[in-house]
């Protein structure tokens, strides 16, 4: 059953606790956009924000770090709560290290690629993480449109992670809605990260469970997605 991250970068500001508060009896998990307007242009927010929520909001937390440096930012967003930490291996010069760094926090690594970066990057990698973050839209922005010429390298990554006999999650984010879910689905993708098409909806918690319905044809209103999360973490 495909599991659901929403994304805050879609939700209001302006009471982020009662947005979020409405998906998460729905969503598998909170997907924190990280944003520093230098690898990507655009800023969002800090640790801050991930800290303010933690306590108040029973789901598993990932940050997705669009930023230089991010061996800089593992700790600060491990330490605010976060149970997942997602880099770009276009931002690294010493991605091994950098997944060490992040299981030294005790929590998920995962790594994410940009459309055009070739998953030959992760050949050496694949087996130290947790979770593979194929981009289908260019990093910096919500509600663009799914660039569907990466689908076919969701597909490869699947079957590489079959080949290698790998359990990891291949969680696609970008442009994910009605429209595209099954089709992402359809590639590989275990994970779903949805900001738009949940935040901008009138009934955001009804959005989760229908993208999850137009994935999986039947669903449960269970939260196992999250059962399950939460008992690889414990
Ligand atoms: C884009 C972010 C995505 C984005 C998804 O750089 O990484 O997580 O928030 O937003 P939607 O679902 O609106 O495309
Ligand atoms: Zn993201």
């Amino acid at each position: 059953m495909v599991k659901i991250a929403a994304s805050i970068l879609a939700a209001d500001f302006s009471d982020l606790y009662k947005a979020v508060r409405r998906v998460e009896k729905a969503a598998d998990s909170l997907h924190f956009d990280i944003m520093d307007g230098h690898f990507v242009p655009n800023i969002t927010f800090g640790p801050n924000i991930v800290r303010s929520l933690r306590d108040k909001i029973d789901l598993p937390f990932e940050a997705h770090l669009m930023v230089d440096n991010p061996q800089e930012w593992v700790a600060p967003f491990a330490r605010a709560g976060c149970d997942l930490i997602t880099v770009h291996v276009e931002t690294s010069y010493h991605l091994d290290r950098l997944i060490t760094l992040i299981r030294k926090e005790g929590v998920k690594a995962g790594v994410a690629l940009n459309p055009s970066t070739s998953l030959s990057q992760l050949e050496h990698i694949l087996s130290r993480v947790d979770l593979v973050l194929p981009m289908t839209v260019n990093p910096g922005f919500g509600a663009q449109e799914l660039l569907g010429w990466v689908l076919p390298k969701i597909r490869s990554l699947r079957e590489i992670i079959k080949e290698k006999g790998l359990s990891l999650e291949i969680e696609v984010d970008g442009g994910v809605n009605q429209a595209t879910a099954k089709e992402v689905a359809a590639s590989g993708a275990t994970v779903l990260v949805a900001g738009t098409a949940v935040f901008n909806a009138n009934d955001p918690k009804e959005a989760v469970f229908e993208l999850k319905r137009s994935c999986d044809g039947a669903f449960s209103r269970e939260k196992e997605g999250v059962v399950q999360w939460r008992q690889r973490l414990d």
